[in-house]
C-alpha cells in the first residue's frame, strides 16, 4: 500500500494528473482534525471525547453510517432551522415501525413546517414501547451545553453512553427541536443499505450511469430467467 504522503508524488510520476487533482482538492476543502475514541463506549462518549476540540461553540454531528441524499444537504436544512430558531436540533425521518428499535425515537406533537418541538426521546425502544416512528437520522446541531449533559448520563441502551439520553436532558432543560429531513436516507451500517447507497450514487454519476444501468438490467434479466427455470423444475 502506498503511504498517503507518497501518493501525490506517485500520481505525479505516473502522469495521473486528473487523479492527482482530485487528491489535492480534498485537504483544500476543510481543515481536518481527528480525535480517537479509545474505547467503544457509545456515541455519547465519542462526542464527549471531542469536547476539548469543540470548545464553547455550537457544532454539528454527522454520523458516517447514515448517508443522506438531498438537496439542500441535510445539514444545510438543519442550519436553516438553527438560523431561524437557534438551540439544539436533530434531523429525523419516519421509519417503518419494525425499524424503531435501531434508532433514537421521538415523542412529539404534529410538526409545524416539518419542525417538531420534541417532548421526549428514547434510544432504541422495543417496537411496542416506541412513542412514534419518527427516528433520529444521524444529523445534529448541538450546543456546548450538551457536554455537561453527556457528563451526567449513565450507560443506557446497549450498555453504552447514548447521545439520545443527553438530548433527553436538554429537551427538559432548554428544549429541543427536530426537523423532518427531506431526502433519501441510507443506513450503510447495514449491508443492504450500503449496497443500495453505492448503486444509487453511481447511478447519479454521469460517468457511470449508463454502463451501470445496463449492467443492472442484465443482472435482473438473468436473475429472472434463473428464477423461472427453478420454478419450472419444481
Ligand atoms: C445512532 C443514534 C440513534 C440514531 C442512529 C441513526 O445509533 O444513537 O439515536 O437513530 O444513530 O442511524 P447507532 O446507529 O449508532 O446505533
Amino acid at each position: 500500500m502506498i503511504n498517503p504522503s507518497n501518493l501525490e508524488q506517485t500520481l505525479l510520476e505516473k502522469g495521473k494528473l486528473s487523479l492527482l487533482e482530485q487528491v489535492e482538492h480534498i485537504p483544500n476543502m476543510a481543515n481536518i482534525h481527528y480525535i480517537r475514541q479509545k474505547e467503544p463506549l457509545g456515541l455519547g462518549h465519542a462526542i464527549l471525547c471531542a469536547k476539548p476540540f469543540v470548545g464553547n461553540e455550537p457544532f454539528a454531528v454527522l454520523l458516517g453510517d447514515d448517508i443522506m441524499m438531498s438537496s439542500p444537504p441535510a445539514l444545510k436544512q438543519l442550519m436553516h432551522v438553527y438560523e431561524a430558531h437557534g438551540g439544539q436540533i436533530v434531523g429525523v425521518k419516519k421509519v417503518p415501525h419494525e425499524e424503531v428499535s435501531k434508532c433514537g425515537i421521538l415523542s412529539a406533537d404534529e410538526p409545524n413546517n416539518r419542525t417538531y418541538q420534541v417532548r421526549d426521546l428514547i434510544e432504541k425502544p422495543v417496537p411496542h414501547e416506541a412513542p412514534s416512528n419518527v427516528a433520529i437520522m444521524g444529523r445534529y446541531i448541538l450546543m456546548p451545553s450538551i457536554f455537561s449533559a453527556l457528563e451526567k448520563i449513565e450507560r443506557g441502551a446497549g450498555n453504552e453512553y447514548q447521545l439520545t439520553d443527553a438530548l433527553r436532558m436538554i429537551c427538559r432543560s432548554e428544549g429541543l427541536l427536530a426537523l423532518e429531513l427531506n431526502g433519501e436516507r441510507y443506513d450503510i451500517g447495514d449491508k443492504i443499505g450500503y449496497v443500495k447507497a453505492i448503486m444509487e450514487m453511481a447511478l447519479q454519476r454521469g460517468d457511470m450511469q449508463s454502463e451501470l444501468a445496463s449492467y443492472l438490467q442484465e443482472l435482473v434479466t438473468k436473475r429472472a430467467r434463473t428464477d423461472n427455470r427453478n420454478i419450472a423444475a419444481i
